[in-house]
């Protein structure tokens, strides 16, 4: 699949934020500890939930889907255990290991997949755990987990993992004591899982703070749950937004959960108003400023999520810029497919400098990650010409109907079917030349 895209157009209306991508995915996986039944609303329809999903109902659980509402029934008993196909197809499956752990007290399974940002060690979540007392070794390139015993006391993160975090709240659930986590990951979507886990029964708390206090808990109940409205795609449309010189208003958007994102494009002079609690109208100044330097840092810092689409967003600004990337070492994936737009940044280890530009200008680009692949999308709508955007199964992992949210927003974008991207497609881009 494929996006083809003709840029230039101003853009109005209106965008509804969907669910979180990150704060559905641990969910999901830490419904099988209760045993219960679970409904989730305000689940985004992508394709990284739809896995989830496989890798449960492989694992044997009565799953049904009615729209954006996700029914997990998890009181069968099953084997804790996920064929590695399933497990490579993306990032967070890493999440079931604490999920295991608590359920079934041993755990076998392949590393996980997810986005090439350089490497992703799971070597915190292991740490934590082990010190826990889960005994880990490493069978045919499993992770094999065995847990006699997990004990409870004090535990400390030796950097705020996201992922380490969602694994350690699933798995301390069970420990014989109570489990308080020094120095957890504080993002909104462990906020979201904590409020997940306490509809379910669970005693936790702190979660957003620098210390997460737990209470092992036998005993969950049936529960519904609304999973939160996803803030990188809250700044996402606001980038669209602000590089397309346009007004957007976005419902469900969290913009108490983006503030660095807001901050940012208020210096670049965009006009962030709130409405209603969770309504925003985003209005682009005639020209964008550019900014000193944003660094990403772990929440409450620039979220490294939103880096991709703010260069893409300065790049319509007049002047220089830079950022620096401080969480992953490779996530700048998007710089060389921008440059095939006529975009001008300079990256020098974790640094990149972005001059803005008069034009850019509609090419032939690949998404290399999720984020990157929304960097070109943005950086597309306010290209002059058409754009072919390959390799969109990677967009299509965390944006729910990004197409139809764009069309209905006045943009010339469509996707492209196999047997269209070669002939018709790419003719058009020739003709555009
Ligand atoms: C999650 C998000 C991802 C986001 C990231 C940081 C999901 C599904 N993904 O990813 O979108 O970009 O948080 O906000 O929620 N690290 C280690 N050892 C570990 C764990 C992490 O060295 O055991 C390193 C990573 O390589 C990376 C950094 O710590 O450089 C941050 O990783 P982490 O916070 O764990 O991110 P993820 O949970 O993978």
């Amino acid at each position: 699949m494929k996006y083809l895209i003709e840029g230039g157009r101003k853009l109005s209306g209106t965008v509804k934020i969907s669910g979180s991508k990150n704060a559905v995915l641990p969910i999901l996986a830490a419904t099988i500890i209760t045993g219960k039944k679970t409904v989730l609303h305000n689940c985004p329809r992508i394709s990284d939930v739809d896995c989830t999903i496989d890798i449960l109902r492989h694992l044997g659980y009565e799953i049904t889907v009615d729209g954006t509402t996700v029914t997990v029934d998890s009181s069968k008993e099953s084997t804790p255990e996920v064929p590695r196909e399933l497990m490579e197809r993306l990032r967070s499956s890493i999440i079931f290991l604490g999920a295991f752990i608590n359920r079934f007290g041993y755990a076998k399974l392949y590393p996980p997949g997810g986005c090439e940002l350089g490497k992703r060690p799971i070597d915190i979540h292991l740490c934590v755990l082990s010190e826990m007392g889960v005994n880990i070794t490493e069978e045919n390139c499993r992770i094999c987990c065995h847990t006699p015993k997990l004990s409870g006391g004090e535990y400390r993160f030796s950097f705020p993992s996201v992922g380490a975090t969602e694994n350690v709240m699933i798995a301390a659930l069970r420990a014989d004591g109570p489990v308080i986590l020094k120095n957890p990951a504080k993002e909104p979507e462990i906020v979201d899982l904590q409020n997940f886990l306490r509809a379910a029964g669970a005693d936790i708390s702190g979660a957003g703070t620098d210390t997460i206090r737990i209470i092992p808990t036998q005993e969950f109940h049936d529960c519904e749950y609304t999973v939160c409205s996803d803030r990188i795609e809250t700044a996402t449309y606001m980038a669209v937004a602000a590089a397309t010189g346009s007004t957007l208003t976005l419902t469900n958007a969290p913009l108490r959960d983006i503030t660095k994102m807001t901050e940012a494009l208020e210096q670049m002079g965009v006009y962030v108003i709130p409405k209603l609690p969770d309504m925003v109208t985003v209005i682009a100044p005639r020209q964008l400023k550019p900014l000193n330097m944003i660094t990403t840092m772990p929440h409450p810092g620039f979220p490294t999520d939103a880096q991709a689409l703010l260069m893409a967003t300065l790049l319509k600004a007049q002047g220089s810029s830079m950022i620096v990337e401080n969480i992953f070492e490779n996530r700048y994936n998007h710089v060389e497919e921008l440059k095939k737009m006529g975009a001008a940044i300079f990256v020098n280890g974790n640094t990149a400098t972005i001059n803005g530009v008069p034009v850019l200008h509609g090419a032939e680009v690949y998404a290399k990650d999720l984020r990157a692949g929304a960097s070109l999308v943005i950086a597309a709508l306010c290209a002059e010409g058409r754009s072919l955007i390959h390799n969109v199964h990677h967009i299509e992992r965390g944006y729910e109907n990004m197409i139809e949210k764009l069309q209905k927003i006045g943009a010339n974008v469509q996707m492209l079917t196999e047997s269209e991207q070669n002939s018709e497609s790419v003719c058009l881009l020739k003709d555009e030349k």
